[in-house]
């Protein structure tokens, strides 16, 4: 029964990626979120990298609440833009986090560049008992010229993964987490926790 399985809480306000790593850990933990802790404001995250946002809102949620805990931070990081937007994917045209605008703000600053190599990174800190745990994704693939595709969110339309010849926007979303960096740091992070409740 779940009411005999242990806790973790996950420190995100979005109830797809929550439902999405539930969905993973069923049978071996129960995933809370801080809706769940009636907690509605948003964590601070103010490092210059993802382990370190990651950290930050991890380390925020096991000293307010004292429960074991986990946190993600993820972004989009451009080789010809020197690894921009990086942790400011979600605010890369303002603080409105506007997807559309964002992904017109990489457009125009990659314009006719041919050097369009990009990388999704996603970085998981775990904090269970006193140990702390980092798990990380990475997904390599390039920027397209237009915008393509429907599905998904942020700079999905305008990312192609390496080996596909359709952007993220295009794909299901099971096709998208069987190969996205989200997908591979909470495989990551699944795995060790499922070896250790063996
Ligand atoms: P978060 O840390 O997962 O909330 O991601 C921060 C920002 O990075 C998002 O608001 C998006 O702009 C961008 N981003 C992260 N993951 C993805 C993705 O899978 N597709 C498209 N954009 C993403």
């Amino acid at each position: 029964m779940n009411e005999n399985l242990p806790k973790l809480v996950f420190a995100t306000q979005n109830p797809n990626k929550a439902a999405e790593i539930s969905r993973l850990l069923e049978g071996c933990f129960v995933v809370n979120t801080l809706a769940d802790l009636c907690h509605t404001e948003d964590i601070p995250e103010t490092s210059d990298t993802f382990s370190g946002n990651a950290h930050l809102k991890a380390s925020f949620v096991k000293n307010k609440f004292g429960t074991d805990c986990f946190a993600d931070d993820s972004g989009l990081e451009v080789e010809a833009l020197g690894g921009a937007p990086g942790v400011f994917s979600a605010r890369f045209a303002g603080a409105s986090k506007n997807d559309a605008a964002n992904m017109q703000k990489l457009l125009d600053a990659l314009g006719k560049e041919t050097h369009r190599k990009a990388q999704f990174r996603t970085v998981i800190c775990l904090m269970i008992g006193e140990e702390t745990h980092f798990f990380e994704g990475i997904i390599h693939g390039h920027i397209t010229r237009k915008a393509k595709g429907e599905n998904g969110f942020g700079y999905d339309p305008v990312f192609i993964p390496e080996g596909y010849n359709k952007t993220f926007a295009e794909m299901a979303a099971t096709e998208k987490s069987n190969i996205s960096h989200r997908g591979i740091a909470i495989r990551k992070m699944v795995s060790f926790l499922r070896e250790r409740s063996i």
